[in-house]
């Protein structure tokens, strides 16, 4: 959008117009842009203007000129300027406040739309700031930060990144252990933009077309990179050769690959196998890691005995998402044909995975005739069956269903079901590297 003898309208008064380089920062990095509001903040300033004055602190001491709000459309006005835009003189009211401290916390109580906070860049910001966190958290609505207070400390993050004591758990894992895992937004994620798009709708399959509704009709979901990653450091150790089954779009395999980790995924449909290599190829890897994707049946494989030291699969879950259609598709919407499916599957991961190895399946509860289906209890018990062990459990936040059901649970007095479970499995047997009593704890 080359702007080369075009100017950015002002489209507002304010109280007084100051010059673009005349206003200094306040607020640093806490604050960062999806790609897609700033093309749309960028957009609505070439086509609407420059629409309301910016606030400003004027530092009594400095007789500096701090932007309080308005630093993502400033920012914007920037790369405009380099983009050969005319930057008219900008339009801003002032804001009151006595101290430094005082104008930071009105600049959060101003806190932008168009932006997420930076949980890490906000807690060092309320640090330096000498802020009070409680009291912030009062005046601030931030979605996905809590405040976590420790004697003589403050912490900001989710709560499973809690800093419990000098273990040096968070640091040596990269988070707290938790076992409640909160929906972080994938571009959060070091990793996001080695992810390829998934496929549009119009690759669907004619079984999506056939089901006729949104969810269904070739709208692809990807399980959240952050569950992946705590999958990753939690249950995995450096040289663990994994098998992803039911790879799908290879989410796991792909930040498996990232961390270093080497494996194989499997899948039956075409569309998934396309998609998986495609973003296994996309992907970097730090210890020069290799992922093979296989077309191969997950309840019926051709791997030796034994073949893997982990096993991450998040099969098709009922008939929520159709995939291939074919007849060995896991996916059935009849319960019988369900279950005999998911225990072939998980017969199958008991026997190609190690003595000692974990297994991690990823399920969700669902209804029927309005009645709750405890899926997850069921898939232990068919673990079981096989012989696996329950190793471990965590709970995954998500937000699939929210707006689609909330309406309707409300009605028939129940939540909306926001999370999934995590179930860890083991193969029995097998022995902790460094000697530590497994069943302590
Ligand atoms: C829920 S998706 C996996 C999505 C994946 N977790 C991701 O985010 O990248 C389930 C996958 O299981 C595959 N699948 C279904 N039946 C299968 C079978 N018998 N063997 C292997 N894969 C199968 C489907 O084709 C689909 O790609």
């Amino acid at each position: 959008m080359n702007g080369e003898g075009k100017e950015i309208r002002i489209e507002c008064e304010g109280a007084a117009v100051l010059p673009l380089d005349s206003l200094a920062e306040l607020q640093g990095d806490i604050k960062k842009m999806t790609r897609a509001n700033h093309k749309k903040l960028t957009r609505a300033i070439i086509e609407d203007g420059f629409s309301a004055p910016i606030f400003i602190w004027r530092s009594p001491t400095e007789t500096a000129n701090y932007i309080i709000d308005g630093h993502q459309r400033l920012s914007i006005l920037r790369e405009l300027r380099e983009k050969q835009w005319g930057i008219p003189d900008i339009p801003v009211a002032f804001v009151d406040a006595d101290t430094m401290q005082d104008a930071k916390k009105k600049l959060l109580t101003v806190a932008s739309q168009f932006a997420d906070f930076n949980v890490v860049k906000l807690d060092n910001f309320l640090i330096e700031s000498g802020l009070d966190a409680i009291e912030v958290d009062s005046m601030v609505r931030l979605t996905r930060v809590d405040v976590i207070v420790k004697p003589g400390q403050r912490i900001w993050g989710s709560p499973d990144d809690r800093v419990e004591g000098p273990d040096g758990i968070v640091e040596k894992v990269g988070y707290g252990l938790g076992s409640f895992w909160p929906n972080i937004k994938n571009e959060e994620h070091e990793a996001f933009r080695y992810f390829i798009e998934l496929p549009e709708e119009e690759s669907a399959t004619n079984a999506h077309r056939k089901k006729g509704n949104l969810i269904n009709a070739g709208f692809f979901s990807r399980s959240p990179v952050f569950e992946m990653d705590k999958i990753i450091k939690t249950y995995m150790r450096p040289g663990n050769y994994f098998l992803d089954s039911c790879v799908g779009w290879a989410t796991f395999s792909a930040l498996a690959k990232y961390y270093g980790y080497s494996g194989t995924g499997i899948d039956i449909w075409d569309t998934a196998l396309e998609c998986s290599r495609r973003q296994i190829e996309n992907m970097v890897s730090h210890e020069g890691s290799k992922v093979d994707i296989v077309e191969m049946d997950a309840m019926a494989t051709q791997f030796e005995d034994g073949a893997f030291d982990f096993c991450y699969c998040n099969a098709p879950f009922f008939d929520e998402e159709t995939y291939s259609g074919a007849d060995n598709d896991i996916a059935s919407s009849d319960p019988v044909i369900f279950e005999s499916h998911f225990k072939k599957l998980l017969r199958e991961i008991y026997r190609v995975t190690k003595t000692g190895a974990l297994t991690v399946v990823v399920i969700n509860d669902r209804r029927n005739k309005g009645m709750l289906v405890p899926m997850h209890s069921q898939v232990i018990e068919w673990g079981g069956t096989v012989g696996f062990g329950l190793h471990d459990m965590a709970i995954q936040e998500t937000r699939t269903q929210m707006k689609r059901m909330r309406k309707n649970d409300y009605k028939v007095r129940r939540t909306t079901k926001s999370h999934e479970y995590v179930i860890v499995f083991k193969k029995p047997g097998g022995e902790i590297e460094d000697g530590t009593e497994e069943n302590a704890g």
